[in-house]
């Protein structure tokens, strides 16, 4: 039996659906069940400390949050093997404001502290932050954003996905600290017009000035940390690139996915095949 925490996460979801492909017993966390539309297979709970009978989890420290020792102790007490958590790239590389590196740095000592097995997956920024964009790409046909030249090397979130899956059923994983990335770094202006090439129109990027965006969002109801985690990695990627590793192609034996792979996916989403 696989714990999964986030489950309804963009993440969570594919390892859940991943999960009971490859036959196994998945306990989904959300805090609204009845609403959280996972597939019938996964027993979906509230609660994260009945673990008898859990061999390993997943943890999403944005979901778990401060419960995250208490989780841990409880797994350990009730035998859990082996966790997997969702960290981040600058816990390695650095970038960002610091108060963003060191909760994710914390999160790993707890993991590190509890005596399971552990796998960190270091994930560089999710392509699908990018979703973001969708109601201005339908609304306007354009992007406004800050810092367009900032490069990251945005990872496809089926990757993440299929390299937790891996680390939370095989125990060769353990007690390694993977950085997953996509396969190369883009600029905001390259991922915009790979979004336009996916639904079949030229899309641009329009640079605006960064407390502008930081206002909008804050407008939109957004909590102060998002603009601050957003804008504060932008920033530090229009000077120095986000890194670029080969792990996802080391451990899955596949190329990691491209930022196109990822947009073309996501095509109906920023509304494509609607004309
Ligand atoms: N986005 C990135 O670029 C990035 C980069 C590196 C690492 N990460 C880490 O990757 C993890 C997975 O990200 P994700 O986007 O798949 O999902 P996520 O943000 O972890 O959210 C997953 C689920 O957790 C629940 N949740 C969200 N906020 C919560 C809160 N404040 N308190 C309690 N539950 C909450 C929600 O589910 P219910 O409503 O069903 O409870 C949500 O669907 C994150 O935890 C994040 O720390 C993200």
């Amino acid at each position: 039996m696989i714990l999964v925490t986030g489950a309804t996460g963009i993440v969570g979801r594919g390892v859940v659906k991943l999960l009971l492909e490859a036959g196994e017993g998945v306990t989904a966390v959300s805090r609204s069940p009845e609403t959280a539309g996972l597939p019938e297979g996964a027993t979906v709970v509230s609660q994260t400390t009945e673990l008898a009978g859990v061999d390993a989890m997943l943890i999403a420290p944005r979901a778990v949050g401060e419960t995250t020792g208490e989780l841990l102790t409880a797994a350990a007490a009730q035998g859990v093997k082996r966790v997997v958590l969702l960290s981040a790239v600058t816990v390695e590389y650095g970038g960002g404001y610091e108060r963003f590196a060191a909760a994710f740095k914390a999160a790993e000592k707890a993991v590190e502290a509890s005596g399971l097995e552990w796998t960190f997956l270091r994930c560089a920024d999710f392509a699908a932050n990018n979703l973001a964009w969708a109601p201005q790409i339908r609304a306007t046909g354009a992007v406004r954003g800050a810092y367009g030249d900032a490069a990251t090397s945005s990872i496809h979130e089926r990757d993440i996905a299929e390299v937790a899956v891996r680390a939370l059923l095989d125990p060769s994983h353990a007690g390694r600290a993977y950085a997953l990335t996509g396969p190369e770094s883009l600029s905001q202006h390259d991922k915009v017009r790979l979004i336009g090439e996916a639904i079949g129109t030229g899309l641009t990027f329009t640079e605006v000035p960064p407390e502008q965006v930081r206002a909008a969002m804050l407008a939109q109801g957004m909590p102060e940390d998002v603009p601050d985690r957003m804008l504060g990695y932008l920033a530090t990627c229009s000077e120095q690139p986000g890194p670029s590793t080969d792990t996802v192609a080391r451990v899955l034996g596949r190329p990691a996915l491209s930022y196109a792979d990822w947009a073309a996916d996501h095509a109906a989403d920023f509304g494509g095949g609607l004309s």
